[in-house]
């Protein structure tokens, strides 16, 4: 009976270890550089992909450059002179110096590079045969927003409260040379023009993606136009319409009286803009999916294959000359 028992036990022991080295095999590990925790959009995307992460075997060790190129260089620097060959995603600082990195990898390197969020050119791409880049289309997004903002425009045929003939729309962009901030804001006043909305942009301001200076731009707003003359605030993302309806809410605005309301928008769908939405207090966001986005990154770092054919595949969207495109969505999934 006893040396039954103990045979069962080393039967299931030896069943847990075989289990565990094929578990140790799938595990991954890869390195991944933020160009900012601090924003809200990335550090929600962090969220989710360490959790797809870990569900899927993949161990990530992060680095934040707190929006500092020179510091983010130096780091990915140490990572590439390592000798495991670890797989790198790379939100960059400053977009510029993907060439510059991908050229100085050694000739025979096939370390896997993906850069995500943040577009790099189509020659620093080609330049390296293992670089890839996942993103999202910034005009899809600003189309997706400006529907939001006509179809509220057409239910409200009133919304030109100082009867000057226009829409009077505060624009709060992101960061001045970020391709997303540049044709999100093109998009929207395209979309205006052709529905035949005649518009005028009142103030503008590159709030640089952030909360703080969405707040600040929009009291500045307010205060020298005052609320009767901004119909529409529309910004880039939904960090800054959060820091603007912030500001409009001190002043009672966009909270429970029907006549103090500005429709604001935004782009991203973090749960603090769907949270509000929800209550009222913004008209829409456009969900920006961090959760496709996290999904591709563990699944192209789990493959770890450089056949586009493939890749597209396990992915679920084409990849077109080494780029993978999130679709935006009007209704999000709830993360
Ligand atoms: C997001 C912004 C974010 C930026 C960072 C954009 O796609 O919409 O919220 O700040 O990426 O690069």
């Amino acid at each position: 009976m006893k040396v039954k028992n103990a045979l069962k036990v080393t039967v299931v022991c030896s069943q847990l270890l075989l289990a565990a080295s094929a578990f140790a095999a799938e595990t991954k590990s890869a390195d991944i550089f933020y160009y900012n925790l601090t924003d809200s959009f990335i550090a929600n995307l962090d969220r989710i992909l360490t959790q797809k992460g870990s569900e899927q075997g993949v161990d990530f060790k992060k680095y934040n450059a707190l929006d500092d190129a020179f510091a983010q260089s130096e780091t990915i620097d140490i990572a590439l002179a390592d000798k495991e060959n670890k797989p790198l995603l790379i939100n960059l600082v400053d977009s510029t110096y993907a060439n510059e990195l991908l050229t100085s990898l050694p000739k025979d390197s096939d370390r896997q590079i993906i850069f995500f969020n943040r577009d790099i050119s189509d020659s620093a791409l080609a330049s390296y045969d293992n670089a890839w880049f996942v993103g999202a289309s910034p005009r899809e997004s600003g189309r997706y927003q400006a529907d939001i903002l006509v179809s509220y425009l057409k239910a409200h045929p009133d919304y030109d409260k100082n009867k000057n003939g226009v829409l009077d729309l505060v624009m709060l962009k992101g960061e001045e040379t970020h391709l997303d901030a540049v044709l999100r804001t093109q998009e929207v006043l395209k979309v205006l023009n052709e529905q035949g909305i005649k518009y005028k942009v009142v103030f503008s301001a590159n709030a640089n993606w952030q909360f703080q200076k969405g707040f600040d731009f929009m009291d500045q707003a307010v205060s020298s136009l005052t609320f009767n003359n901004i119909e529409a605030v529309v910004c880039n993302n939904d960090a800054m319409a959060m820091g603007a309806i912030t500001d409009l809410n001190q002043y009672g605005y966009n909270l429970d009286d029907a006549n103090k309301y500005i429709p604001v928008l935004g782009i991203d769908a973090i749960p603090e803009a769907r949270q509000a939405v929800k209550e009222g207090r913004m008209l829409g966001t456009v969900c920006n999916d961090a959760t496709k986005l996290s999904e591709v990154l563990v699944t192209m770092v789990k493959l770890g294959s450089k056949d586009p054919a493939e890749i597209s595949k396990a992915i679920g969207l084409p990849v077109e000359n080494k780029r993978i495109s999130i679709p935006y969505h009007q209704i999000c999934n709830a993360q």
